[in-house]
């Protein structure tokens, strides 16, 4: 095969002007020109609405392909991640670059165990929000408003320990103040973490477990909610995590950086898609099962609706991590014995899409969301809370990302813009005489 050559610089030919910028290829192969001198040396800057071209950053945590449906945390694929690890794992992995020994791991995890609690005062925010407020309000405010309980990670020059110490509390309370939340909304009393158990036993327990009886986690759900998280636990520059940076690039404390990602993420286009998806499956469904009815509507450019679930702005072909929620979906239901109608509608919805020209041709597959609220609904999570539940798979990697961000010392992330406004015009007063 005729081996390909990669340029030095790329040449940009600008009227009588030409300029050399370098390329710069990534440890995949990824190739790119840094525009870093391209307005010193042209005037000019580049314009590229939603950043479909633009890479914001070198990062050494998550590669992905989406021609080639390819996702690795740190090198490991998430094949063998998924079927291996388990979410404590991947999250140290993501932190620190590497797998954990075992004493590492065991030192991790019995930190993060320490640091579940959440303090009484935080109790006083959260009984104001009203027991219907959507989950994602809920989670956004009271990270943010940890902050105020650790004024020493509000320090934007903190040493390594703090913000690690800071990375292990959010990490470890985000379970707890999900789980609340969840009490919350079927007027239950909160429950607190148990430190007997694991990550996600006592996110399960916390969530499902009453005082007043003992708690027993079915092992298949709790095998299946870990894979969940492992399978969410980062995805490069994707818009939540790039919020993060771009919130952190400014030295805001990690709280408030991961409060804006909980915000970016509940958009229905972002991680909110999997509470749409479960809804739109519903329509579906009370609309007779009618899919054919649902596709042609999700290509009629004068109809909003959209195939939820669907679509992906890097994989050009199967989200890896859908594959992986599909197989589990059949798996976990059938251990649960539970037929659920909107699974046989998610898959006749996927096979009439994916036969269809429309969606061929602009390659959308089904997406991370499409089949995962399914899973969390056999789990027992109502479908507000399926977003929240994004947000603490994610939690990892938007740690990660954070502090790689400011371990590189990057700059506060500015972008440029092009004016299309008004030019110049004297003031007349038109309304105040
Ligand atoms: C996540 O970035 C990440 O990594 C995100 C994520 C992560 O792990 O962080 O993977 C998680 O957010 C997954 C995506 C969840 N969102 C949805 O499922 C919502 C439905 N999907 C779309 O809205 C859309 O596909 C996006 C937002 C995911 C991607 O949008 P893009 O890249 O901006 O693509 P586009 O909107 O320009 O679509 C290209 C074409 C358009 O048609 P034309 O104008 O070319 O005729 O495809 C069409 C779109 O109308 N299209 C769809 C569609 N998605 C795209 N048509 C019908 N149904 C869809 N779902």
């Amino acid at each position: 095969m005729k081996q390909k050559v990669i340029p030095q610089n790329a040449l940009l030919k600008l009227g009588d002007k030409e300029v050399e910028l370098p390329v710069v290829i990534g440890t995949e192969g990824e190739e790119s020109i840094d525009i870093n001198k391209l307005r010193d040396l042209t005037g000019y800057i580049t314009l590229d609405s939603g950043y479909k071209n633009t890479g914001a950053t070198k990062s050494a945590i998550t590669f992905l392909d989406g021609e080639l449906g390819i996702l690795r945390y740190r090198g490991y694929p998430i094949e063998q991640l998924a079927e291996k690890s388990n979410f404590m794992e991947v999250a140290y992995l993501l932190f620190y670059g590497e797998l954990p020994t075992a004493d590492e791991y065991s030192d991790f995890v019995e930190k993060t165990t320490k640091h579940t609690l959440v303090h009484e005062d935080v109790k006083k925010f959260f009984e104001g929000f009203p027991s219907n407020a959507h989950p994602m309000g809920q989670l956004c405010s009271l990270m943010c408003t940890l902050s105020s309980f650790y004024p020493d990670s509000l320090n934007p020059n903190a040493g390594k320990e703090e913000i690690d110490l800071t990375m292990i509390r959010i990490l470890a309370k985000m379970p707890t103040l999900v789980s609340w939340i969840h009490k919350k909304s079927i007027g239950h009393q909160v429950m607190y973490p148990l430190n007997k158990y694991d990550y996600v036993t006592n996110f399960l327990y916390m969530t499902f477990g009453m005082r007043s009886e003992d708690y027993i986690a079915d092992p298949v759900i709790v095998d299946a909610l870990d894979k969940l998280l492992i399978l969410h636990a980062d995805h490069e520059q994707n818009c939540s995590t790039s919020t993060v940076r771009m919130v952190g690039s400014s030295q805001a404390n990690p709280y408030a950086s991961v409060a804006a990602g909980v915000a970016a993420l509940w958009g229905p286009l972002h991680g909110g898609a999997n509470q749409q998806v479960i809804e739109m499956l519903e329509k579906i469904k009370s609309d007779g099962g009618n899919v054919a009815k649902w596709v042609e509507k999700a290509k009629d450019k004068n109809d909003p609706f959209r195939l939820m679930g669907f679509g992906h702005r890097v994989y050009k072909n199967f989200d890896p991590r859908a594959k992986i929620i599909k197989q589990a979906c059949d798996n976990v239901l059938s251990k649960l014995g539970i037929h659920d109608p909107i699974l046989d509608i998610a898959k006749q919805l996927e096979e009439a899409a994916l036969k269809d020209e429309y969606f061929v041709e602009r390659k959308l597959y089904p997406n991370v969301d499409f089949y995962s609220g399914i899973i969390y609904r056999a789990i027992g999570f109502p479908t507000e809370m399926f977003t929240v539940l994004f947000a603490l798979g994610r939690l990892p990697g938007w740690l990660s990302q954070w502090k790689e961000m400011r371990e590189s010392n990057e700059p506060i992330g500015r972008p440029r813009q092009i004016y299309v406004g008004a030019t110049e015009r004297d003031y007349m007063n038109i309304a105040i005489r």
